[in-house]
């Protein structure tokens, strides 16, 4: 059984066979350009998507060996994400699998996300917690079974993501801005500064990430080295210091809060998901918590963090299994939630 997996919702054209749980090929495309503007630019991702589409699936299918005509299914992400860009992916799967006469499987970027953790084994045991952090999201979701999803919490304004692309641009340190913080906090002072530490006492699972952002912003301003005349930049320790300090504070909270909500729910599975679970800290505060408080966690490998498409494939195995196919009429949804 072997699935398509296709995704395009934001700045990376990606394709990955997936025969029966295991990944033949992924191939993911990121798009440069948008590292000039410091961010993404959805038109220009509609275009890089449209130039990728065929060369990235047909090195797809060859890394694979596999051919068109091998395929039992296509999976494809139809939402959340940029309009343009995910109407390439999602009209491109919808033509193959009509020519191919083949069932397409749309599926919730989230929920590939979600579903990265089974991409290697061991996989969490249902039901499970799953931390999901990127670029557009940061929410706590409780899976009880495949494909059966509740949102205890979620940011009220940034994603994490988001904050470290903000705060790596206010410290010049181009985009996207988490790989290059997690490089420079490792030989940073975490305790430089005490950057807030938002809701993490509250006892909500809802999260906040502006105040943190707006706190090295202001750190930066009083300090002479941001929004003033003089076009002085920090200098290169204080930028690790800031790096660690910023990070300490945004892990305290992404930690504090995913075992506060595995103690609740008593789960004893936690896994994390998304662009950020690719950071070396947060990795590793998570495992040494979960080791000392008896839980199990799983965290992808970090190609499979980031956008992907073989966590596409992966999650529409399950709507395969379960005979959930889309119908040709499915449409992309910018703003989607889980079903
Ligand atoms: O999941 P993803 O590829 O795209 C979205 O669905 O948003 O996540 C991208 C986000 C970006 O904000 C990027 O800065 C962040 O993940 N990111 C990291 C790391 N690698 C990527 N953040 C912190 N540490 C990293 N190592
Ligand atoms: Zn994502």
């Amino acid at each position: 059984m072997k699935i398509l997996g296709i995704e395009t919702s934001c700045d990376e054209t990606s394709a990955a066979i997936l025969e029966n749980g295991i990944v033949r090929s992924s191939v993911i495309s990121s798009h440069l350009v948008h590292k000039e503007y410091g961010g993404v630019v959805p038109e220009l991702a509609s275009r890089a998507h449209q130039k990728l589409i065929v060369p990235v699936v047909r090195e797809a299918l060859g890394t694979a060996g596999a051919s068109a005509a091998d395929l039992s299914a296509i999976a494809v992400t139809c939402g959340p994400g940029l309009m343009g860009a995910l109407l390439v992916g999602l009209n491109f799967a919808k033509g193959l699998a009509l020519g191919l006469q083949l069932p397409l499987l749309g599926v919730n970027h989230l929920e590939g996300h979600i579903y990265s953790n089974f991409l290697s084994q061991p996989a969490p045991e249902f039901p499970f917690l799953c931390l999901v952090v990127s670029g557009g999201h940061t929410e706590l979701v409780l899976i009880e079974k495949p494909l059966t999803h509740t949102l205890l919490g979620e940011t009220l304004d940034d994603a994490a993501g988001e904050a470290y692309d903000k705060v790596a641009k206010m410290l010049g340190l181009g985009f996207p801005g988490g790989p290059v913080i997690d490089r420079l906090a490792k030989t940073g002072d975490p305790s430089f500064v005490r950057f807030p530490r938002s809701m993490l006492q509250d006892g909500s699972l809802n999260f906040s990430f502006s105040g943190v952002k707006t706190a090295v912003m202001y750190w930066l301003r009083d300090a002479g080295l941001y929004g003033g005349p003089s076009q002085e930049k920090p200098d290169e320790k204080t930028v690790r210091d800031l790096c660690a300090s910023f990070q300490a504070a945004v892990v305290d909270v992404l930690v504090g809060k995913t075992f506060a909500a595995a103690d609740r729910y008593h789960v004893r599975d936690i896994a994390v998901a998304g662009g950020v679970s690719a950071n070396s800290e947060l990795r590793s505060r998570c495992m040494t918590t979960a080791e000392r408080k008896g839980k199990r966690i799983y965290i992808p490998r970090p190609e499979y963090c980031t956008d992907n498409a073989a966590m596409i494939a992966m999650a529409g195995s399950f709507y395969l299994r379960q005979g959930q196919a889309s119908s040709l009429g499915l449409t992309a949804t910018p703003g989607l939630s889980y079903r």
